[in-house]
């Protein structure tokens, strides 16, 4: 397995309290794999992926328990200096905002540049022909022209393919992406989509993709991890989570999808907001939402059912939300 990641906990002390906003996340990616790690706003997604990239705000930011494995690789016992090889080389991160994500004083060349001039030690000359061949692999028009142009010179999608582009630099065996269309129109977002899943295809790459949409991700992901309060609720193949979810929140998610065929319906949104992370529920922390939720619900955490042998489900009542 190229990613591992294994009973994770993040918390964040502040002056209000601690927040937790990672309570044991296990996932795995395996190389040529696209993952999607899906959830409300708030759930630990980002902090999650900054967990593994390295890049935790600490403090106020912790890593409390749990284990990073990456191409075997314990990351957790590594020294920073060996901590920052990995990133870039070993794995690398699109971020949602490209605009503050890119330094807005440089050409875009220079920056793409700068990946091979530092990491690979490649003259300027050299760089700079690199940079344009990669802008060409993000298929952005015109590259030998536009490369000495700055970010603010770029359409949002443009922009965005010049972060993947940096991100594809090194040929990382990883690609970690943090809702990496959120901030464009949707025909622009789908675009960006297919060239991510192309990408990962031509280096066999593994994907995670980070999204609060699951409209977004179906054609993409093979696999989707739901979050909730800092946990993986449900993880399954995409096509069997889209056919019957075992877990009522994934209900929740995909009811909640607009469809082109139910124009000026009422969302079917999920009741109630997510927990605040310094005081969560016990037992099942979706339980004041849960249209399921019974007695052992208010009281007792539901580990990861199997549901079957790549299908987990933490539900007390997985059958029932299964069949029902
Ligand atoms: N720098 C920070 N300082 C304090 N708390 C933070 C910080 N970053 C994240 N958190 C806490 O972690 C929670 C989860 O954040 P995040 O992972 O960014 O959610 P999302 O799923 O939307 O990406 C936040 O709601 C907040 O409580
Ligand atoms: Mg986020």
């Amino acid at each position: 397995m190229l990613l591992d990641v294994r009973d994770l906990h993040v918390e964040f002390r502040t002056r209000d309290g601690v927040a937790k906003a990672v309570n044991g996340v296990t996932l795995g990616v395996d190389a040529g794999e696209t993952l999607a790690v899906l959830g409300e706003s708030g759930s630990g997604k980002s902090v999650t992926a900054q967990a593994v990239m390295g890049i935790l705000d600490t403090p106020p930011g912790r890593i409390t328990g749990g284990r990073i494995l990456f191409q075997g690789r314990d990351l957790l016992s590594l020294k920073e200096d060996e901590r920052r090889k990995v990133r870039g080389a070993g794995m690398a991160m699109v971020f949602q905002d490209a605009l503050s994500s890119l330094n807005p004083v440089l050409s875009v060349g220079d920056q793409l540049g700068e990946m091979f001039v530092v990491h690979r030690g490649m003259s300027r000359k050299d760089a700079r022909a690199r940079a344009v061949e990669l802008m060409d692999r993000v298929r952005i028009p015109a590259a030998r022209e536009r490369v000495s142009q700055y970010p603010h010179q770029f359409s949002g999608g443009m922009r965005q393919r010049i972060m993947i582009a940096m991100a594809l630099a090194l040929e990382p065996a990883l690609i970690i992406a943090d809702e990496p269309t959120t901030a464009l129109d949707v025909t622009v977002q789908a675009q960006v989509m297919d060239l991510l899943a192309e990408l990962r295809r031509e280096y066999d790459m593994g994907l995670v993709l980070i999204t609060h949409d699951l409209g977004v991700v179906a054609d993409v992901a093979d696999r989707i991890a739901v979050m909730y309060a800092g946990r993986i609720v449900e993880s399954a193949p995409v096509h069997d989570l889209y056919k019957a979810p075992a877990h009522p929140y994934t209900r929740g998610l995909l009811d909640s999808i607009p469809r082109l065929d139910q124009k000026g319906r009422e969302l079917n949104a999920i009741r109630g907001l997510p927990p605040n992370l310094m005081d969560i529920p016990p037992g099942c922390a979706f339980h004041p939402r849960c249209p399921m939720a019974g007695d052992t619900c208010r009281t007792d955490v539901p580990p990861l059912h199997e549901v079957d042998e790549d299908r987990g489900s933490a539900c007390h009542f997985w059958r029932e939300c299964l069949h029902g």
